[in-house]
């Protein structure tokens, strides 16, 4: 059994659960540990314990730390990528880049905590000076999705260590094997006891304890809507300092002075990409008049021609859905999409692999319009559908008629457009000429309206929520 890590010890539990590779159920990873409620409440005391020593250990101390974390990741980057392959069920490119990508993250914050500036202001009152400084919060309570497993759970437990808090880490359910090494490696390199734990588990049991206990100060979440509205409920009722990252329905718009093969090339990647399971996917393609034909001819055969197998084989473009629910929800999707009245051009069948696994080929839809509950419900699955619009007008509305508000893209050659574009998005990411999934690890990553809450995530900005802020006024 993989144990949890509680004040600087592995623990086992009397319940363990079976962690199942989705491109073949019946490869089983490994046994991980189910924490129940004591031992979830032992892990929130241990990082409330670790909070004074953590908060005033010097910059050089957690730089330290966690750049020999980036240096293990790295160093680690095709065995770990290789596992979360297995078990999340990206392909093996997308594995290793995510690792790499982790490892950045905590590169990064490295560094930041070389640079926690404050500000000295000179007060309105004579002989009085303002200080601004920045403070740990205490403990960070940590729930993710099972869709980066990798990069998610490091863009929030290294800013939360960089900024001097503690951690109370809780993976979602089917990637216990990344967060585990995630641990191990922290372990490894020097995290005081206390500073980081680990709690894999049910989020009835683990994440509603994090939720309800006393001592936790923040939680940042990143998952659905239905459960972040529970997050925020629970956060609300105790005052608690909270960071939502949900859903998106994000638009790619195609105009007419598109160039034709980039803007196909960006919507396979950014809808169909690790399967089509990330909030920044592009499930709305958003196409002019001019263009649509020839567009929708030349995606429909990428689609056809898109490899869907085990995320193991080099061979393969498309992994399979990460979960059995996943597919059911999916394939639920597609039903509702032919029901009113979309054309399934391409994909949305099962595919029988080597082995048992979760696999759909890509599903795209035309003729659908903006008002079907496909083009209005976030699916997290490899479905994208299209929209004919008669112009740039009308595309821009469009685009911007959604209750979310996370990523949108537009594939344009004329600067009038891709400038009007990014001004009036009403999205926390938009991108020009480029896929709407994929975003760096050094800048503000977050949306609007029902995609997000709180303050956003990543680079410089994530000291926003990770510290609090205080103001001194002294009269020398
Ligand atoms: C990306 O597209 O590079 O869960 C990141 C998600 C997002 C992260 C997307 N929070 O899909």
């Amino acid at each position: 059994m993989m144990p949890l890590l509680i004040d600087g010890a592995w623990v086992t539990t009397a319940h363990a659960e079976e962690n199942r590779n989705p491109s073949n159920t019946n490869d089983v990873i490994d046994l991980y540990a189910h924490a129940g409620r004591a031992e979830t409440q032992a892990a929130i005391e241990a990082a409330a314990r670790a909070v004074p020593a953590w908060a005033s250990t010097t910059p050089q101390f957690r730089f330290d730390i966690l750049n020999r974390v980036a240096d293990q990741v790295i160093g680690r980057k095709t065995e770990i990528g290789t596992l979360l392959s297995r078990e999340e069920g990206k392909t093996l490119r997308e594995g290793i880049a995510e690792t790499e990508r982790a490892a950045n993250i905590f590169r990064f914050f490295a560094g930041e905590c070389l640079r926690q500036a404050g500000e000295l202001l000179p007060s309105v009152r004579p002989g009085v000076s303002v200080e601004v400084t920045r403070e740990p919060l205490g403990v960070i309570g940590i729930i993710t999705p099972w869709n980066f497993p990798m990069a998610i759970p490091s863009w929030k437990i290294a800013p939360a260590l960089c900024y001097g808090n503690t951690v109370v880490f809780k993976p979602a359910e089917l990637v216990p094997g990344c967060a585990w090494v995630l641990a191990d490696i922290l372990q490894s390199a020097g995290v005081p006891k206390g500073v980081f734990n680990l709690v894999t588990g049910q989020g009835s049991v683990v994440g509603n304890t994090i939720l309800e206990a006393e001592n936790v100060e923040a939680v940042t979440f990143t998952g659905s809507q239905g459960v972040g509205s529970h997050v925020a409920q629970a956060c609300i009722r105790h005052m608690r300092k909270l960071q939502l990252e949900m859903g998106g329905k994000n638009p790619l718009v195609v105009l007419d002075d598109a160039d034709l093969d980039l803007a196909v090339d960006c919507a396979v990647d950014g809808a169909f990409y690790s399967t089509g399971q990330r909030c920044t996917a592009s499930s709305r393609l958003i196409v002019t008049e001019g263009i649509y034909g020839r567009f929708i001819e030349k995606l429909t055969e990428r689609c056809r021609a898109l490899k869907v197998g085990d995320a193991l084989d080099a061979e393969t473009d498309i992994g399979p859905v990460a979960s059995a629910a996943q597919l059911e929800t999916d394939l639920k999707y597609i039903e509702i999409a032919r029901a009113q009245g979309g054309n399934l051009r391409a994909g949305g069948d099962l595919v029988k692999g080597s082995n048992e696994g979760y696999f759909l080929r890509p599903a795209l839809f035309t003729d659908t319009t903006n008002d079907m509950r496909i083009n209005r419900e976030e699916v997290f699955g490899p479905v994208a559908s299209v929209i004919r619009v008669r112009d740039f007008e009308e595309a821009l509305a469009t685009a911007n008629d959604t209750e979310f508000g996370l990523c949108s893209g537009i594939m344009t050659t004329s600067l009038r457009y891709a400038s009007q574009f990014r001004k009036e998005s009403r999205a926390g990411v938009v991108m020009v000429n480029l896929p709407t999934a994929g975003v760096d690890y050094h800048v503000p990553f977050g949306g609007r309206k029902s995609s997000s809450y709180g303050p956003r995530e990543q680079g410089r900005y994530a000291a926003e929520f990770f510290s609090t802020v205080k103001t001194s006024y002294i009269r020398a």
